[in-house]
């Protein structure tokens, strides 16, 4: 949801090459409108507009400080006038936002008894106005903005700039800081991607806390940046972290669509998945083994990632865990101890709900262990050991390598619970092997069942044991994907309600393999009877499907491998239906809003 971008720099950048592009590279994140600001003499030049982005100058235009924003609107509608930035009245401070501010008429309220005029109908427009009230009562640009921040209630990442000052600071919504020390230039933004290309040195800005951006006293040198904690004012030390990510990651490359580069990547992130620290894996597992209660949540693919946990766990350490939608767990918090062991899966790090989640557990002393792709993400603060995915950065708005990693990274620590840790990273880098076949011999089959399907309404797909999340995760990625209804579900759940659905034609995917075969042909039995039209995922052909795509078979890796062909003919239905594979309508990258 929405993305921030700006800079402050000794000798000044292009604010197209830095602020226009990075605000394409946040495009991920979904967006409605954007905008930017930056001073022209003793003047402050914005442009906003609704829609997606555009070139802004042929020419390169220098500044020294730059900030910018894409909008995802919570409060006032998709308009210019409620794009930001946003200024205060007297036009000397300007904000970006991201996040929602729950006592913003309160707050507007008492401004506009001051005398305040407002032009927007947001939300956001409370903070530059409350900044100028601080500093119409005498406080200094920094002492404003923490005063400011104090006032504000809900979640927020918000950057504000005043004169040749940056201030920046967080409560719940992403912000980090890109330090380029060789060209004494420093980045904002709501996310690495975004300046990436600059430099790959940042700091992570926590819960909190603000960072302001100055002069030095002496101009020659790097503006300086200090943190502080915004409540009590007083200076927080922080450390330069390295990030291992490179831009061409973060870029398409020869791809048309970061969907297929990423879903291609699997080639390598999942057998990246499982280089893990042993002593990690370790301390972990026996975590697990002396717990009372083990949750895995998730939202979205990474629910489905912990249900397959569910069946992953009990076949092969027979263990029992729970498994609960991340949005539902604090139902759950009245039993939680110190005992309880939280599994918190997310590739961002950052999805609201799970936030939430965690904090609850916390509050019960629960142990919270991250499976998470995004280095130094609110996750991965908030828990007591982060197991990292290691996939690179996911910009499609799909999650593809971030679900199969997860489920690499949770059938090894279903081996590691049993004592067979050396023999599970066998298996799932033997399967590994498997996916450049999966991938390059089924691409041409794939793209031709789509045209078959593309024009359907509906899509069934079934699956058993652990093929059942994978029918989940195959409908998430076709619906979210195509905009074609997809619904998942068991095999043995079809007579109970879905069969009747069935008419001539309907399509139904049929995921199964050595072990769940014999009951799941049955059920494609029971739909090819009433018309269906059968598409079989499986090792083996059988004479009941009309379509075939060949998963080798790879044991207890399964479920790893068998999503994979689903996720193809997905990005495929989305191109031939003209939908964007990367930023699919009403949908973000990460759900950073409850
Ligand atoms: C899946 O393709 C979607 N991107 C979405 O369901 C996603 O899995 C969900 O929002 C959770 O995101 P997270 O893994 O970053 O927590
Ligand atoms: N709540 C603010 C608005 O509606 C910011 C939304 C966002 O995070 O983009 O403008």
């Amino acid at each position: 949801m929405c993305g921030i971008i700006a800079f402050k720099s000794l000798n000044g950048l292009d604010v197209n090459e830095i602020i226009v592009k990075g605000l394409k590279r946040l495009e991920y994140r979904g967006y409605d409108s954007f905008g930017f600001a930056y001073p022209s003499g003793s003047e402050v030049e914005i442009m906003k507009k609704v829609g997606k982005i555009g070139d802004f100058s042929s020419e390169p235009v220098i500044a020294k400080i730059a900030i910018g924003h894409t909008r995802w609107a919570t409060h006032g509608k998709v308009s210019e006038a409620n794009a930001h930035p946003h200024l205060s009245q007297n036009n000397k401070v300007v904000v970006v936002h991201n996040g929602i501010i729950e006592n913003f008429q309160e707050l507007k309220d008492f401004l506009v008894k001051k005398g305040y005029a407002f032009r927007s109908e947001t939300d956001t427009e409370v903070i530059p106005q409350y900044m100028q009230f601080f500093m119409d009562s005498g406080k200094d640009f920094k002492e404003a903005c923490r005063l400011a921040f104090n006032k504000i209630e809900g979640s927020f990442a918000v950057v504000a700039m005043n004169n040749n000052e940056l201030v920046g600071a967080r409560n719940g919504s992403p912000l980090v800081l890109g330090v380029d020390e060789k060209n004494k230039n420093y980045f904002l933004a709501s996310d690495v991607p975004a300046f990436l290309e600059f430099t790959n040195k940042v700091i992570y800005i926590d819960d909190g806390e603000m960072a302001v951006l100055k002069e030095n006293s002496s101009p020659k040198t790097s503006p300086k940046a200090e943190f502080f904690d915004y409540a009590a004012g007083s200076p927080v030390k922080k450390q330069i972290v390295e990030i291992k990510w490179n831009i061409e990651q973060a870029e398409k490359g020869d791809y048309e669509h970061f969907m297929m580069k990423e879903i291609d990547e699997q080639k390598f992130t999942i057998k990246a998945a499982v280089q893990q620290d042993k002593n990690l894996i370790q301390k972990i597992t026996d975590e697990i083994n002396n717990a009372f209660g083990v949750f895995f949540i998730g939202a979205g693919t990474s629910y489905h990632a912990c249900l397959a946990a569910s069946y992953l766990f009990s076949h092969i350490a027979k263990r029992h865990i729970n498994v609960v939608l991340a949005s539902e767990f604090p139902n759950y918090e009245e039993f939680l101890t110190e005992k309880t062991l939280v599994f918190a899966v997310s590739q961002s790090g950052e999805t609201a709900d799970l936030l939430e989640a965690i904090k609850s557990a916390k509050r019960k002393g629960a142990k919270i262990v991250s499976i998470v792709n995004v280095m130094g993400s609110t996750l991965t603060r908030l828990s007591d050991y982060n197991i990292m995915m290691n996939a690179g950065p996911e910009i499609c708005v799909l999650s593809t390598k971030s679900y199969t990693s997860q489920l690499a990274i949770i059938t090894m620590l279903a081996y590691s619970c049993a004592g067979k840790l050396e023999e599970g990273k066998q298996i799932i880098s033997k399967a590994a092997k498997f996916v450049p076949e999966i991938i390059d011999d089924n691409k041409k089959n794939l793209k031709e069942l789509a045209m078959r399907l593309k024009d359907r309404h509906d899509i069934f797909l079934i699956g058993r044991n652990s093929d059942f999340p994978t029918a989940l995760e195959g409908a998430l990625k076709i619906k979210e994907v195509s905009y074609i209804h997809a619904e998942g579900f068991a095999g043995g759940e079809l007579k109970h309600g879905t069969i009747a659905l069935i008419e001539e034609g309907t399509p139904a995917i049929i995921i199964s393999d050595s072990r769940t075969r014999k009951q799941t042909l049955s059920n494609a039995m029971e739909i090819k009877a009433r018309g269906g039209f059968i598409i079989g995922v499986d090792s083996e052909n059988n004479e009941i499907f009309d379509y075939f795509i060949k998963v080798p078979e790879a044991g207890a890796a399964n479920s790893i491998l068998m999503i994979i062909p689903i996720q193809i003919l997905a990005y495929y239905l989305a191109v031939l239906r003209n939908c964007d594979p990367d930023k699919p309508r009403n949908l973000a990258k990460s759900v950073t809003v409850k």
